[in-house]
């Protein structure tokens, strides 16, 4: 190791000779860092999420550990306790966040229960920095407050949301329409709890409950040709895409897409994924604190093992085949799901660049 002489340079040595060998820390923030998103030209995007005390926030990364709200402080304005504040306007609950296939920032907004027309996919156009497409999806899933991240069909005419009260809500971005479907089958309902470090996580409920989180990962193939989709507690499955894209307009289909699913391998407890150019999904493992790699074949793998990614969220594949990778601090204990610090953001070398029809 070259040896330097300034104290940041000698803390980051310090860290770097601690971490798994491949895992950079690239990132040191003030908050949590749930996702990233980098642009073809290189900018990048964080959701902030997991806060004691301020509510989600989209920031771009300016400079250095630098970060500006984005696109603008007006959309991260949410607050519950001020009536003149608009949830069909402003950011209630950022869940999912990235770069789509068509070059937009994509924001899913999870919403609030009860709180009208704060469930929502936001589009962000990175020329104008401004947004330019709202769909709001309560009159798809009746109810406001569970929708959680968005990937989209090779033709970019079909977005593809998790439901984690466990179904898959299919969006027509032309029309805005769209069906709620896989609601009644296994494949997308939680069959265990969420672990972390070796333990089952708390739920929100009564003492002694266990936080259980339906349809939550999806990812698309690079040929376009499958939907995979899992629960968070893991069991990850395929399904084709031409079947999820005809429940839009086949109701026969979309009461029984589930026949049409097949399993791919048993995953684990997962924070969040993502797929590169070659079709193998990389699975953030929350109880072992990894991250494994499936392949198009389903065969599973330990990629790299840390104590350093902690609950590590949405992740992002560049160019440079890079696997970043934000731990989000997210762990149960002490003051509900969350702990403080430190919040880092790290790379770790893979043998492929992003899938194509996944993000530009
Ligand atoms: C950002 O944080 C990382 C990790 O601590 C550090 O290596 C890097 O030098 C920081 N960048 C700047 C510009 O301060
Ligand atoms: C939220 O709104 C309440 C009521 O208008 C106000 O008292 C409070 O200061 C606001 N909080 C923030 C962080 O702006
Ligand atoms: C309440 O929200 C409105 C609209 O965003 C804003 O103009 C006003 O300053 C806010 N009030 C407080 C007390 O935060
Ligand atoms: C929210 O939407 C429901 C159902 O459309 C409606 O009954 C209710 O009045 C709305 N509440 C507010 C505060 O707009
Ligand atoms: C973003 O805005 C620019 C400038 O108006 C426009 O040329 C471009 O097509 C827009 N991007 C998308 C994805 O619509
Ligand atoms: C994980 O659990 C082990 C064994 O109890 C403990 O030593 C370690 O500090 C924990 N790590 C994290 C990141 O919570
Ligand atoms: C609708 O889906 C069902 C079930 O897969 C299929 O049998 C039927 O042929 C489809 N209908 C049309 C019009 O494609």
């Amino acid at each position: 190791m070259r040896v330097n002489t300034t104290f940041q340079l000698l803390v980051s040595a310090a860290l770097a000779s601690a971490l798994a060998p491949g895992l950079q820390l690239a990132y040191s923030l003030e908050r949590p860092t749930q996702g990233i998103s980098i642009s073809a030209d290189g900018r990048k995007f964080l959701s902030q999420r997991y806060s004691l005390t301020d509510p989600p926030q989209a920031v771009e990364l300016i400079n250095g550990n630098t970060t500006v709200l984005y696109p603008n402080v007006a959309w991260n304005s949410y607050n519950a306790s001020n009536s003149s504040s608009d949830p069909r306007k402003t950011f209630v609950s950022i869940d999912g966040a990235r770069i789509g296939p068509d070059g937009r920032y994509w924001l899913v907004d999870g919403g609030s229960t009860g709180v009208n027309g704060s469930t929502k996919l936001v589009g962000v156009n990175l020329t104008t920095d401004s947004v330019d497409k709202i769909y709001y999806l309560s009159s798809i899933t009746g109810s406001e407050g569970d929708i959680d991240d968005v990937r989209f069909n090779a033709a970019q005419t079909v977005a593809y949301l998790s439901d984690t009260s466990g179904a898959l809500v299919v969006l027509d971005l032309g029309t805005g329409k769209g069906v709620r479907v896989l609601a009644e089958d296994s494949t997308a309902q939680a069959w265990y709890p969420m672990m972390y470090n070796g333990t089952l996580v708390p739920g929100y409920g009564q003492a002694g409950s266990t936080l259980s989180v339906g349809l939550d990962q999806i990812e698309v193939s690079p040929d376009g040709k499958y939907l995979y989709y899992q629960p968070c507690n893991g069991g990850l499955y395929k399904v084709e895409t031409a079947y999820v894209d005809a429940t839009l307009t086949n109701a026969t289909l979309a009461g029984s897409l589930g026949d049409y699913a097949e399993p791919v391998t048993l995953t684990p407890s997962t924070g969040g994924t993502t797929i590169d150019a070659d079709g193998n999904i990389y699975v953030s493992d929350t109880n072992l604190l990894a991250i494994w790699m499936v392949t198009p074949e389903g065969r599973a793998t330990i990629l790299v093992q840390d104590e350093a990614l902690l609950w590590t969220d949405l992740m992002w594949v560049t160019s440079d085949k890079k696997l970043w990778l934000p731990a989000s601090q997210m762990r149960p204990g002490g003051d509900g799901l969350m702990a403080s610090g430190p919040n880092y953001i790290f790379t770790y070398p893979i043998d492929a660049g992003p899938s194509p029809i996944d993000h530009a």
